[in-house]
């Protein structure tokens, strides 16, 4: 049974009610139209929580004036079924008057991470994203909130403003899933015609031959910036938006790849644009693996 509800206050009041009982709430924020890439959100939510709260709310903070909030796909009744499908519990699908009455006035504005990237090319984007999640983790008061890497800028921000407030819950992060030909699924994949999805492709061809650049021993961030440029330059119905090799923590660019560094670009292919990105990690430098460990120490222990 998927319970919908339509206010903030009788979000609050329900998720009140489930931590009272007890429960652990886990949250995916959404702008619906859902795909895959949100369903994998929802599955890991399910597997770790007891409630699984989906918000699905076009956020008009976000968007700049020349922006697609008005033509934003909106598939409310599709997406409730595939939130049926995943076993999702509480579907939250307020209007905008219901988050943003008359008179609301306070912002969320993360600094430093915003600066670069997407935050250069949409002021104000990562302003209307912070305030709108913290909003939502006010309301719906999850313990674990989950978000996609595919908007790995937007995973940063929500990490760095929920150790900033000291916001009760934890983030995690899910990587990104791909259609078979690698193009990250996205809502706004809806915009391309037949052409311009085959095209699409290119963002992920760009980040594939710069990986395989890096694999192959290049480390200068000029270099492989160059590699995505050229490879989306050869498609003709995409246009290149930015294209940054950077910290991955920091996000701030770097002039050479000595550790795992993140490429992150956004492209316009007809009407729509479209971001994607990698953590790439230079053939000559020992990472530590998932316990933390070097290749160097792991191997000692290995012969242990
Ligand atoms: P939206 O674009 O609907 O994305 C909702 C969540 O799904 C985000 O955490 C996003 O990173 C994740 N997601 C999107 N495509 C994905 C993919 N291919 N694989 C894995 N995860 C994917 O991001 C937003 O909405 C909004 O900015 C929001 C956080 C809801 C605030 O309004």
């Amino acid at each position: 049974m998927l319970h919908i509800i339509r206010t903030a206050q009788e979000m609050q009041a329900h998720a009140l009610r489930q931590r009272l009982a007890g429960k652990r709430l886990g949250f995916v924020p959404t702008m619906g139209c859902l795909h895959e890439g949100h369903l994998s959100l929802v599955r890991a939510a399910r597997r770790d929580c007891d409630v699984v709260v989906v918000s699905i709310f076009v956020n008009p903070l976000q968007f700049g004036p020349r922006e697609d909030l008005a033509g934003y796909p909106r598939t409310l009744a599709d997406d409730l079924a595939r939130l049926l499908e995943v076993s999702a519990d509480v579907v939250f699908a307020p209007a905008e008057g219901s988050l943003y009455p008359a008179g609301f006035a306070t912002f969320v504005e993360v600094t430093g991470l915003t600066e670069g990237l997407c935050g250069a090319r949409r002021p104000g984007h990562f302003r209307g994203v912070a305030t709108v999640v913290c909003k939502l983790f006010n309301l719906v008061q999850p313990q674990r909130a989950y978000f996609g890497e595919k908007d790995y800028q937007q995973l940063q921000v929500i990490r760095r403003m929920v150790a900033d407030l000291n916001l009760p819950l934890e983030v995690v992060g899910m990587p990104t899933l791909r259609q078979t030909d690698g193009l990250a699924m996205s809502s706004r994949n809806r915009y391309l015609s037949g052409a311009e999805r085959q095209a699409a492709t290119a963002l992920w061809r760009s980040l594939e031959a710069a990986r395989r650049a890096v694999a192959a021993g290049e480390h200068d961030a000029l270099a492989v910036r160059r590699r995505v440029t050229e490879t989306l330059r050869a498609e003709p119905l995409a246009r290149l938006d930015y294209v940054e090799v950077c910290h991955p923590e920091t996000l701030r660019p770097v002039a050479v790849l000595d550790g795992p560094t993140l490429i992150a670009l956004a492209a316009y292919v007809g009407q729509a644009r479209l971001i994607d990105n990698l953590v790439v990690c230079p053939a000559s430098v020992d990472t530590p693996d998932a316990q933390g460990r070097t290749e160097a120490a792991a191997s000692s222990s290995r012969q242990d």
